[in-house]
């Protein structure tokens, strides 16, 4: 079935990044689009996105319905993405200024504004265009308002008729504004209520979503599950109970060219499962590049992440003096994020030379080299529904070190010791003490059993995370959605 599918998102790669979401979000639109599906992403043209002929105009000026008037200045362009079309909405007021959704690590006060801006826009562009989704996707807080749209002012409008997908990125996330902000969307307040839009007497984008889609997915199976439950909930674990039906986790996949080491063009050697020797070249470059010793006997252990309380590096950063003085590793840290954590990698890093080096920032080619240079890859994240470079690192032959949770506990297997099963290493309570002994065993498997490591690093290097079946899974969430949906009307 050939669908016409709305992808609506805060963040798009290349054109836009702060974590996972963008990866996602691009390389599914493309997958589809390759399929033979009609796919457009709609999205703020940022001013962080270089302007180039590559934009064209699309539409301009649109006219975005707001609640409290049109706002007049509005211009959409449009871009290639694979066979997939990106739409950049332009409304200086909202988007011309550095930074997504903060700016040194403060977040903008009108935010609220600013995406329900982002999902009007993305409606008028459609009723103006002609072009009428059969799904609308939904990402993340940001889109939030779309399924309530669909459900309430545009019920009877030709978009009506689409069904809406909501996925849910990142449960902690949620878009909490003022009840103003409901009135700016254009939206009754009707909608504020418990079922709906509201939560303790504020608007909460995420749940409006949760309440309104068709159908709501979620990056990983496991993740799925815990979302139902008071620890991972952030809350809204009696919304997904009550929509546990609708409900359904899906792994994300990742883009297989872009991240491959046989042809990735931003590392300095390329490798692959049956000729691995370029791994030693980037991994002495790694070590170059970071200030570590250089000596290929030592085993890297790499971080790339954003550096806050989801990600668990707390858990690293108390520990790595132990880690450094009583074992002979190194570590490879590229992250931002907390400026105590920041500040505390830094620390670390002027306090052991050759052991630890960091690099404090954003870097996407950094990111690349630290995949492949390193030897093992560090995520004790606190939740993690999905992830991503547990992915990348072991289509590098980086052998992940996570705790088991959300997507880490459905892409990682658990090494075996002494049968070279496996293709990682997994740990249950999120404490300094237990990631400490992991990182434990992997060193002495490093020194004590290499050939284990070598096997482990073949079935990391096999296991396959394009998005062939991943997004099957989609289309039978669209499919589904699109029945639910029309039997409604
Ligand atoms: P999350 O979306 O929660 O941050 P994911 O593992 O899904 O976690 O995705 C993170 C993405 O962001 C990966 O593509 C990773 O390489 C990238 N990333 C995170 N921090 C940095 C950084 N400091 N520099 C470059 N890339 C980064
Ligand atoms: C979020 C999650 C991450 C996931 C990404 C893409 O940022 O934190 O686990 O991989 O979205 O779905």
């Amino acid at each position: 079935m050939k669908m016409k599918i709305l992808m609506i998102a805060s963040e798009c790669a290349p054109f836009s990044k702060v974590g996972g979401l963008a990866d996602m979000v691009s390389s599914l639109s493309k997958q589809f689009a390759e399929s033979g599906c009609e796919v457009k992403v709609f999205t703020p043209f940022y001013s962080s996105i270089k302007r180039t002929a590559k934009f064209k105009k699309n539409l301009a000026p649109l006219s975005v319905h707001m609640g409290l008037g049109i706002e007049e200045f509005a211009a959409v362009w449009s871009a290639n993405l694979g066979k997939a079309e990106v739409l950049l909405v332009e409304f200086n007021r909202f988007f011309d200024r550095a930074g997504i959704y903060n700016y040194n690590g403060v977040s903008f006060d009108d935010n609220g504004g600013r995406f329900a801006f982002l999902c009007r826009s993305a409606m008028d562009w459609c009723l103006a265009s002609g072009w009428y989704p059969d799904v609308v996707h939904c990402h993340d807080w940001p889109a939030g308002l779309i399924p309530v749209y669909l459900n309430t002012t545009l019920r009877n409008s030709p978009l009506g008729r689409s069904a809406s997908i909501f996925t849910i990125h990142n449960l902690q996330h949620q878009g909490i504004f003022d009840r103003g902000v409901l009135e700016y969307a254009g939206i009754s307040m009707r909608e504020f209520r418990q079922d709906s839009c509201e939560s303790m007497g504020m608007l909460n984008m995420l749940k409006g979503g949760l309440y309104n889609a068709t159908k709501i997915t979620t990056v990983s199976p496991t993740y799925a599950k815990e979302i139902r439950t008071s620890e991972y909930g952030c809350g809204l674990d009696g919304v997904l109970r009550f929509r546990a039906a609708d409900l359904i986790g899906i792994l994300n996949g990742i883009d297989v060219k872009e991240w491959n080491p046989a042809s990735d063009k931003l590392i300095p050697a390329n490798y692959d499962v049956s000729s691995p020797d370029g791994k030693a070249v980037c991994k002495a470059a790694l070590q170059e590049r970071m200030g570590l010793k250089n000596d290929p006997k030592i085993p890297v252990f790499g971080v790339v992440s954003r550096l806050y309380d989801q990600k668990g590096l707390d858990l690293l950063a108390r520990i790595a003096q132990p880690l450094v003085d009583n074992m002979s590793i190194q570590i490879a840290v590229l992250g931002s994020g907390e400026p105590w954590l920041e500040g505390a990698f830094k620390s670390l890093t002027a306090a052991n030379p050759g052991k630890i080096g960091s690099y404090i920032g954003y870097d996407n080619e950094l990111s690349h080299l630290i995949e492949a240079g390193s030897d093992f890859f560090l995520m004790p994240s606190r939740f993690e529904p999905c992830g991503l470079n547990q992915m990348y690192s072991m289509r590098y032959g980086t052998l992940p070190i996570v705790r088991s949770t959300g997507g880490l506990a459905d892409t990682v297997s658990q090494y075996v010791e002494g049968t070279g099963q496996g293709d990682g290493f997994l740990f249950d309570s999120a404490t300094c003490d237990a990631l400490y002994n992991t990182i434990g065993w992997a060193c002495s498997t490093w020194y004590d059993r290499p050939s284990d490591i070598l096997s482990l690093r073949r079935n990391a290097m096999n296991k396959d995370f394009s998005w062939e079946v991943s997004a099957k899974s989609y289309e039978q969430v669209y499919k589904w959605a699109i029945e639910s949906r029309t039997a409604a009307f």
